[in-house]
């Protein structure tokens, strides 16, 4: 279903539980994963909560999916919002979950991450196995999400299984030489990944087969940690 944030916003009453997690996949390195990422975990997430996919990025490349994907998007959908919109979403804490946003992979735009990470409660940051992407990932990390106080992690993706120790090597960067927090769940580079949004599909509607199986579990890892990561009982073990 399309959302209007703006009537949903003010027709519904202020009441906040806290329960509603805001996670946002943020990097200011383009086709490092965000839409992707974004759009497979609301999947992912859509089996046991209730979500919204945001996308505050102009090049909306979310909306494109969920045209493509139709009625079968498995969760709520509001692209084209400005940042501004979730620091008011605290409406929506008894109609969602999760509230996932996608954003740009911008050097210019920082009043949007800013605005963003502010409003997140867990920022995801996408990182592709490729020597130029760690310093415009690094350098997003130590400008725009580390001074916020905000818990974030590194994500690994698309990652080539045929690469043997490619994983094991960009572990040991992010965990050992960086020192930075990493989820556990890696993506690997799949075809069918490449495919989804083009054919509007999602791990949770795509046909499991032996060319999409790889993606639905890393997807599905991924979705498990998040949930864990934001559990409330877990809180205080961060
Ligand atoms: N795990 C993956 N396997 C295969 N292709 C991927 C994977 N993740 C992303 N891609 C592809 O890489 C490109 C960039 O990904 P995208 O999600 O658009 O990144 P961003 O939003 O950060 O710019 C897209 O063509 C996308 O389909
Ligand atoms: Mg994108």
């Amino acid at each position: 279903m399309t959302v209007m944030l703006a009537d949903v916003a003010s027709t519904s009453v202020a009441t906040t539980t806290g329960g509603m997690k805001i996670v946002s996949v943020v990097n200011q390195k383009g086709g490092m994963g965000k839409t992707t990422i974004t759009m497979q975990l609301a999947a992912a997430l859509s089996r046991w909560h209730r979500v919204l996919v945001v996308d505050v990025d102009p090049q909306q490349s979310t909306v494109w999916w969920a045209e493509n994907a139709e009625r079968h998007l498995p969760f709520d959908f509001a692209g084209s919002q400005r940042p501004s919109v979730l620091s008011r979403l605290s409406h929506l804490d008894h109609e969602y979950d999760f509230v996932l946003v996608d954003t740009p992979g911008s050097l210019e735009d920082t009043r949007t991450l800013e605005v963003v990470v502010d409003a997140s409660d867990f920022v995801i940051v996408p990182l592709a196995p490729e020597p130029l992407a760690v310093e415009p990932t690094m350098r997003t990390i130590q400008r725009f999400i580390e001074p916020r106080g905000v818990r974030f992690a590194v994500l690994l993706n698309r990652i080539d299984p045929r690469i043997h120790g490619q994983l094991e090597t960009w572990k040991e960067l992010l965990d050992v030489t960086l020192g930075v927090p990493r989820l556990d769940a890696c993506l690997r580079q799949y075809k069918a990944q490449a495919d989804a949004p083009v054919l509007g599909s999602l791990v949770t509607t795509v046909r499991d087969n032996r060319n999409t199986q790889g993606a639905i579990w890393d997807v599905t890892r991924l979705g498990l940690e998040v949930t864990e990561q934001l559990s409330p009982q877990l809180q205080g073990a961060w």
